[in-house]
């Protein structure tokens, strides 16, 4: 699929591995919205892309319709939809007194990263299906953000765990469900990069976490994330797939 001028929609652009989407899928030539909570630093990198911040929980229905809508009236229907919003709070199982996690812990995270995303998936699905198609036949691209904890859940990550893995099984289904309308659906399952979450942590944290990556040993940049969704958007055989973008990474328990 070509880029540019194509309308594209990120959520959570206004962070991490959004921003490095935003700003990749910009340089292309995309027109782009930011749907993001963080309107101060959506705001900010939407001028400095010459885009559109538009404010956003991708756990709302009402919220992700209005601002599709919002980016369909500023933009035209969305060709590229790239979902990168989400939460990673861990909490066990039990905690240190054997009480169980409270289950309002797990749905919080479900709500967010796994409804959220089948919230973004299906509002774009319904933007992109009134696109005139390439040559192809293809209307447009939606790309999922699992993690590698999909795979190799962590002490702790229950309920993120769970939510990514429910991104992976989507993948596939959603794939087959939308190649009637020349609608790719693809997932990228990142191992650890360097954003703000991770920049907040002690030097050392980084440095202990850098050590367990075989190769490159180093966190990944967000820019290489954007570097994948180009890729996915790019080559039109890539589809109902799952990358992992991980150096190698196999997590430990802990
Ligand atoms: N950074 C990593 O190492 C890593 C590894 C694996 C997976 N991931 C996944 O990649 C995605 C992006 O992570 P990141 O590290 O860039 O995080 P980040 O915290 O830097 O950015 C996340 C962005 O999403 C927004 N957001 C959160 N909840 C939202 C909601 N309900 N509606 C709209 N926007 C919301 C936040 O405001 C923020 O701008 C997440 O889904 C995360 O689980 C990250």
């Amino acid at each position: 699929m070509d880029f540019n001028n194509v309308p594209a929609v990120v959520t959570g652009g206004a962070s991490g591995l959004g921003e490095g989407t935003v700003r990749a899928l910009a340089a292309k030539g995309c027109k782009v919205a930011i749907l993001d909570l963080n309107e101060e630093r959506g705001r900010q990198i939407a001028e400095e892309i010459n885009g559109l911040y538009l404010h956003c929980d991708i756990a709302s229905a009402d919220s992700v319709e209005a601002a599709f809508a919002a980016a369909r009236e500023a933009h035209g229907a969305c060709g590229i939809a790239v979902n990168c919003a989400g939460i990673a709070p861990a909490k066990k199982i039990l905690d240190r007194d054997g009480q169980p996690m409270p289950l309002d812990a797990f749905s919080q995270v479900i709500n967010v990263n796994l409804i959220g995303s089948f919230n973004v998936l299906r509002v774009a699905a319904a933007d992109m299906a009134c696109r005139e198609a390439n040559a192809d036949g293809e209307r447009g691209i939606i790309i999922m953000t699992a993690s590698i904890a999909a795979y190799e859940g962590q002490i702790g990550q229950s309920a993120y765990t769970a939510s990514k893995g429910g991104v992976v099984a989507m993948t596939l289904q959603s794939a087959r469900e939308l190649a009637r309308q020349g609608i790719r659906v693809n997932t990228i399952a990142p191992g650890i990069f360097m954003t703000p979450m991770m920049a907040g942590m002690p030097q050392e944290v980084q440095d202990s976490l850098a050590a367990t990556l075989p190769f490159p040993q180093r966190l990944g940049q967000p820019q290489e994330f954007g570097l994948m969704v180009k890729q996915m958007v790019e080559n039109p055989v890539l589809n109902g797939e799952v990358v992992r973008l991980d150096c190698a990474l196999r997590m430990a328990p802990k």
